[in-house]
């Protein structure tokens, strides 16, 4: 197979076959990531992506069920393309049932619903969406490109059109304590509107090389400690409504690993957190940060 630079998926994602469709991210502003800070965004030409299929088609035969359309936002990709991607998948792989790609907000605004309601009757499955906060004054300050109307409507585009859809939410990321408050309220405000399929959460790390690690290192930005972090999350929880909601938090920058229907999760998690909580288990310190992007 051929890649170019840092290849990054979402966890559920780790079983399925990898077709990088651009190089880097169309966006690149937002001040946490790192991910594709060193490279130039480019759109791979078609042709280089059907002799890819062709490859892993040789490579992988029938094995193949899941695909991963990398890097950063291939949503961002014209419609027009992104349908001759998924009908070439499709009729390479038989087995295939399942296509997910990154969505960055803005690309997911540019594009209609009835584009959406095409992508999802070609086969996209289901797409991460970086929502990170439901705060306007948290998505400001981390550049991301929309507030949270915007983001609302971008997520309720993909949810309506039918296709699964992942919100992936920073904790930490509003810095100080009074700000956690808030992002942990208005967060959970606009998951409980946007109603997607899972809600992914991911702690905050301050990557070398970002805007946020220069703050973090100047004393501009505060990073939760763990009972910060704690608090944050159980707030999130408890103004959380949808029971049918997926919570996955078992990503590696977590201290907390929940998985499941947020009907089933929710009590014992804020129970077993109020236990953190009352204890102040000096252990807890500095294992909040151990993940890699
Ligand atoms: C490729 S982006 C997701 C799709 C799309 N590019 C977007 O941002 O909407 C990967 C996600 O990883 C998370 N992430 C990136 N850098 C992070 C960091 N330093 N700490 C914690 N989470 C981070 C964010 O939730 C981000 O949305
Ligand atoms: S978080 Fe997503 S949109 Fe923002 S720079 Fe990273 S990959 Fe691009």
């Amino acid at each position: 197979m051929r890649y170019e630079g840092d290849i990054y998926r979402p966890p559920p994602e780790a079983d399925a076959y990898i077709l990088q469709c651009t190089i880097g991210c169309s966006y690149n502003k937002c001040t946490y990531c790192s991910m594709y800070k060193d490279v130039r965004y480019r759109v791979r030409p078609i042709e280089d992506l059907k002799e890819d299929i062709r490859m892993a088609k040789a490579a992988f035969g029938n094995k193949v069920e899941k695909v991963f359309l990398s890097d950063g936002d291939a949503i961002s990709l014209p419609t027009e393309m992104l349908l001759e991607i998924l009908s070439e998948l499709y009729s390479a792989f038989p087995k295939l049932t399942h296509v997910s790609t990154y969505a960055g907000p803005q690309s997911t605004l540019d594009k209609t619903l009835d584009e959406f309601k095409q992508l999802k009757k070609a086969g996209l499955s289901m797409t991460y969406l970086g929502v990170e906060s439901g705060s306007d004054e948290v998505l400001k300050a981390v550049r991301k490109g929309v507030n949270s109307a915007e983001m609302l409507a971008a997520g309720q585009n993909i949810v309506e059109a039918g296709i699964k859809l992942v919100a992936m939410v920073m904790i930490g990321l509003g810095g100080s304590p009074e700000l956690s408050k808030r992002h942990a309220l208005e967060t959970a405000q606009l998951i409980n509107q946007m109603n997607p399929y899972l809600l992914g959460l991911l702690t905050t790390v301050p990557m070398e090389g970002t805007a946020l690690f220069r703050q973090v290192t100047k004393g501009d930005f505060k990073l939760l400690d763990p009972y910060e972090v704690l608090e944050e999350i159980k707030q999130l929880l408890e103004t959380l409504t949808n029971d049918e909601l997926l919570i996955d938090s078992t990503h590696g920058s977590n201290l907390l690993p929940i998985k499941g229907k947020l009907s089933e999760v929710k009590a014992d998690t804020i129970s077993h957190i109020n236990h953190h909580l009352s204890k102040k288990d000096n252990n807890l310190i500095g294992k909040a940060y151990v993940g890699r992007f």
